[in-house]
Parts: structure tokens; C-alpha cells; sequence
């Protein structure tokens, strides 16, 4: 008699956990693209349930058909498997989906740099050839005035102003070059990183080691690109946060990728803090990520830190190519 009314509360347990998994596929049905899979369901639980009540009524001494357990059984075997295949149907298409998403992220992200890069080769053109040429025939004014007759202080005036107009002509060489290294679109990116890590050791008094196999190679122009802005930002950082003495860049180009080592012996940071990820560090990580590579920053603070990155220079890795 006792275990009839635990088999009763049992029954009413299941019952009531296959009305609320009913509820739920029923909720579920608006917002997934396999419908069939929660309609199978929803007959499966509504099947079970009737099985449940029906043992219910064994129970209380009702009678009820061998055949009619059997149909139920049946039926309840036939949705289940086919619902688990729409199931596996639908877990395909979420990872298409998602795959999907990765590709349109990395195709915006490469779209906004290819912009990025063309809006500063424009602005460093039109510096370069529109202010440039302007300033030069200023200072050959100069030049051509006679110095004879000038008091010492109007002799003083006209050196000053030279002064000044060559200070300008060499900051908008400077800024043009910083905008859309020159160097870099000639020669390459070993030569592009030299000239940077030679212009900033001088500019910051630091040691800067770097250390390629690269000689003259080409790679793709949006790897590049990426790259040297990559190593630009990372020396700006120890130089502008750590103190460092001394900043260690490696560049190997082995077997289709390029493998970037950089490091530094300043003050260090913890790289998991969310504070620390700023505009510089984030750009890098979707800079990289846009040429499917991996970036890595390993830091403690007091003991530097250490930037690893890999990106494939195969071909097929590419549907990239920023006009220089
Ligand atoms: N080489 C480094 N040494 C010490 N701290 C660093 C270094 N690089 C980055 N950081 C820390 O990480 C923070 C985020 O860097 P970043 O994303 O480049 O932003 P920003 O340079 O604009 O502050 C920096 O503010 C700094 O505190
Ligand atoms: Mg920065």
C-alpha cells in the first residue's frame, strides 16, 4: 500500500516536469529556425504524460490495454531519435553561424583598417607634397633676399624665421613619415622596423635590439602594415609606461609565418586586469586577429614583459591587399 503512494507521488512528479519541459519547447518554438525538433518534442512529453497517467489509473485498479502502452512506447521511439537528429541539425547550423559572424567581424575589422591606413597615406601625401614643396620655396625666399644693409637685428629676425621654416619642413617630414612610413611601402618591413627602432633609441636614448632573418621579402600589404603598426605600438607603450632600459624586438620568418618576439625589462603590468586594456592593446589583439594570427602579452609587475605573435604568410590565409 505505501509503495502504491510513493509510485503515485512519483508518477505526479514526472507528470509535472513534462508539463513544464512541454511549456518550454513550446516557448522555444518562436525562437529557434528548427521548429520540428520542439514540436517532436512537445509530442514526446505529451505522450509520456498520458503514459504516466494511464500507470496512474493501473494503479488505482482501472484496467487498460497491453496495446495501448505499446502504441505509446512507439510513439515516444519515433520522436526522440528524430528529434535528436534535428537536434544535431541544429547545433550545425549555430556553428555556421557563428562561424559566419567571425568571418563578417574580421571582414569589418579589415575594411576599417584598409580605411584607417588609406585616410593617413592621403593626409601624409597631401602634407608631404602640398605643405612641403610650399615651405621649401618659402625658405629659398629667404635665402635669395640680400643680407647686405640689414641691421643686426633684422639680420637676427631673418635666421630666426629660417630657423623656423626648417624646424617646420622637418616636422611635416617627420609627421608624414610617422602616417605612412615611407620606408616601409619601398622596402619592406625589415627595413621599415629598423628605421623605426633606429629614429626611437636616438629620439629616447634606450637600447633597442632587433634581431630578423627578413631581408628584402614582400609579404602581403595588410600583414605589413599590421605588423609594423603592431611593433610601433608596443615600443610607444614601454616607452610611454615602463622605464624600460632596453626593448628586445624578434622578427622570424619561418616556414610561412612570421613570428614576432618582443620584450622589454620595464616596470611590467598585470595584462589580465581590465584596466589595462586600452585602445593600444585591444587594437593590436583585432589587428592581429583580422589576419587570423595569435597574440600573446605575458607581464608581472617589476619584471617587464613579453609580446608573442604568429601570423601565417601562406596565400590562401589572405583576401587581403592594402594599396601602399
Ligand atoms: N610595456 C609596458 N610596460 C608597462 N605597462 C604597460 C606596457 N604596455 C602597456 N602597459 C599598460 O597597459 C595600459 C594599456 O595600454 P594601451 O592599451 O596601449 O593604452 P594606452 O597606451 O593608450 O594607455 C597602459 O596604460 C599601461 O598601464
Ligand atoms: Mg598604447
Amino acid at each position: 500500500m505505501e509503495s502504491a503512494i510513493l509510485y503515485k507521488v512519483l508518477l505526479c512528479i514526472a507528470i509535472g516536469l513534462q508539463v513544464l519541459a512541454t511549456i518550454y519547447a513550446i516557448r522555444l518554438i518562436r525562437r529557434t529556425k528548427y521548429n520540428a525538433i520542439w514540436i517532436l518534442c512537445i509530442v514526446g512529453f505529451v505522450i509520456l504524460c498520458a503514459e504516466r497517467i494511464c500507470q496512474l489509473l493501473v494503479i488505482d485498479g482501472y484496467e487498460i490495454s497491453f496495446f495501448l502502452f505499446v502504441a505509446l512506447g512507439l510513439i515516444i521511439s519515433v520522436c526522440i531519435p528524430i528529434a535528436v537528429i534535428f537536434a544535431f541539425r541544429l547545433v550545425n547550423y549555430i556553428d555556421r553561424m557563428e562561424r559566419q559572424r567571425l568571418l563578417f567581424n574580421k571582414r569589418i575589422m579589415t575594411a576599417v583598417l584598409r580605411t584607417e591606413e588609406r585616410t593617413r597615406q592621403n593626409f601624409a601625401k597631401e602634407m608631404h607634397d602640398g605643405l612641403g614643396p610650399l615651405l621649401s620655396s618659402a625658405k629659398m625666399t629667404l635665402s635669395a633676399l640680400p643680407h647686405e644693409g640689414l641691421s643686426d637685428e633684422q639680420y637676427e629676425i631673418l635666421r630666426n624665421t629660417r630657423h623656423v621654416i626648417e624646424e617646420a619642413i622637418r616636422s611635416v617630414r617627420e609627421i608624414s613619415n610617422n602616417l605612412s612610413p615611407q620606408v616601409l611601402i619601398d622596402f619592406g618591413l625589415a627595413q621599415g622596423i629598423q628605421n623605426f627602432t633606429t629614429r626611437s633609441a636616438a629620439l629616447f636614448n634606450i637600447d633597442i635590439k632587433f634581431n630578423t632573418n627578413l631581408r628584402a621579402e614582400r609579404f602581403d600589404g595588410d600583414i605589413e602594415v599590421i605588423i609594423y603598426r603592431v611593433i610601433c605600438e608596443l615600443i610607444n607603450n614601454s616607452l610611454k609606461h615602463s622605464g624600460c632600459s632596453t626593448i628586445k624586438v624578434d622578427l622570424q620568418h619561418i616556414n610561412h609565418t612570421l613570428h614576432l618576439r618582443y620584450s622589454d625589462n620595464g616596470c611590467g603590468f598585470d595584462p589580465k586586469a581590465m584596466a589595462y586594456y586600452g585602445m593600444g592593446l585591444s587594437n593590436i589583439a583585432s589587428r592581429i586577429n583580422s589576419l587570423s594570427g595569435e597574440f600573446e602579452i605575458k607581464s608581472h609587475r617589476g619584471e617587464g614583459m613579453t609580446a608573442t605573435a604568429t601570423i601565417s604568410t601562406a596565400t590562401e590565409n589572405s583576401e587581403r591587399h592594402i594599396k601602399l
